[in-house]
């Protein structure tokens, strides 16, 4: 590798990706790809830390990567794999368990969240999750991690397990910082404003995934919920609104107050129906694109061979250092 720097993240198979994966994570890697050595993964060891059909779970793998590659990322540019297949993911997790402790993992909201929806069942796996993610991230002497919002906890934990390793033996990882975009950081919920915009909502209206039809984007925007304000306005009480505004400035690039003043004196009919065409002419490359892949096993076989090649030389590499830190014979 050059002497770039390097950016890892990845997503999750767990059901379709929707508008929040998209503008908070891949559009960022994107426009990324030229500067950076990068390295994205399909984490499918995270997804199962909840009950996953195994059929669906290798359908949505699959998926990720159709769509990594249909929203422009160049697999000659770029390491695309699969997370399970690099072993050295697992393995340095254990290690990283025992450099965590159960105070901080307790305090992980996502941990929280999930755990309320799977009382009952809240398995190990789900608590120890953040230390896995800490793995993937360090396994690649990762620089800049790209995530939305909602990961910015779990990097903070990464950083904090690769400083307390780095203080208790010798500098061996690198410390990553984030990147979290300024605007598509959070995308929220079309039907409740204050929350994230998540494929595990109920409500199949609150979300957007990157493989709707366009007439399922626009019936979703038109009945996405707004307020009585009925101006179309920038500021907190209008979550649904700023939502919306922030969807497009994303998207299209036009200043937040350039669009609300193009609204000025008009309802929020009109003001729905462009967000929607604005999603849907950005989503249609993007769709199609990804079922033609989905069409091309054998293609799309070749690129995350060729990517866990290519991901496994660097994480053995860290994986034996790490090993040999902590005091493990080597074998050879
Ligand atoms: P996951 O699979 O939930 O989401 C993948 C990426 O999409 C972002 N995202 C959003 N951004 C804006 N608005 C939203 N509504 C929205 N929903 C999701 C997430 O912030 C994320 O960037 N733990 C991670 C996966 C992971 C990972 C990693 C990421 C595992 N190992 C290493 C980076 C580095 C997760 O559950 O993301």
């Amino acid at each position: 590798m050059t002497e770039k720097k390097t950016i890892f993240s990845g997503i999750q198979p767990s059901g379709g990706l929707t508008l929040g994966n998209y503008l908070g994570a891949i559009k960022n890697w994107v426009s990324l790809q030229e500067s950076y050595n990068s390295i994205y993964c399909i984490v499918d060891l995270h997804a199962i830390t909840v009950p996953k059909e195994p059929k669906d779970l290798r359908h949505n793998t699959l998926e990720v990567l159709a769509n990594y590659i249909a929203s422009g990322l160049d697999p000659d540019k770029n390491i695309l794999f699969i997370q399970s297949h690099v072993s050295a993911h697992a393995e340095l997790a254990w290690i990283l368990d025992c450099f965590a402790y159960i105070g901080e993992l307790s305090r992980m909201t996502q941990f929280k969240d999930k755990s309320k929806k799977n009382e009952g069942n809240i398995t190990a796996g789900l608590f120890n999750y953040p230390t896995l993610m800490a793995a993937d991230i360090l396994l690649y002497n990762t620089d800049l991690v790209p995530v939305g919002e909602d990961q910015r906890q779990h990097l903070e934990l990464s950083r904090d397990i690769a400083q307390r390793f780095n203080n208790r033996f010798s500098p061996t990882f690198a410390v990553p910082e984030p990147y979290i975009s300024k605007v598509g950081a959070k995308v929220m919920s079309l039907q409740d404003p204050t929350s994230k915009m998540s494929k595990s909502d109920d409500n199949e209206n609150s979300y957007i995934l990157l493989n709707d039809k366009p007439d399922d984007i626009m019936r979703k925007f038109k009945r996405a919920v707004t307020d009585s304000i009925g101006v179309v306005g920038y500021q907190d009480e209008q979550p649904g609104i700023k939502n919306m505004l922030d969807i497009i400035s994303k998207i299209t690039e036009e200043p937040v107050q350039r669009i609300v003043d193009r609204y000025s004196g008009k309802g929020y009919a009109d003001f729905k129906v462009e967000t929607a065409e604005v999603v849907i002419e950005e989503l249609r490359p993007i769709r199609e694109e990804a079922e033609k892949l989905m069409k091309d096993k054998e293609y799309l076989q070749k690129i995350y061979q060729s990517g866990a090649e290519k991901a496994e030389e660097i994480a053995r590499k860290t994986l034996r250092k790490v090993y040999k830190k902590v005091g493990f014979v080597p074998r050879y």
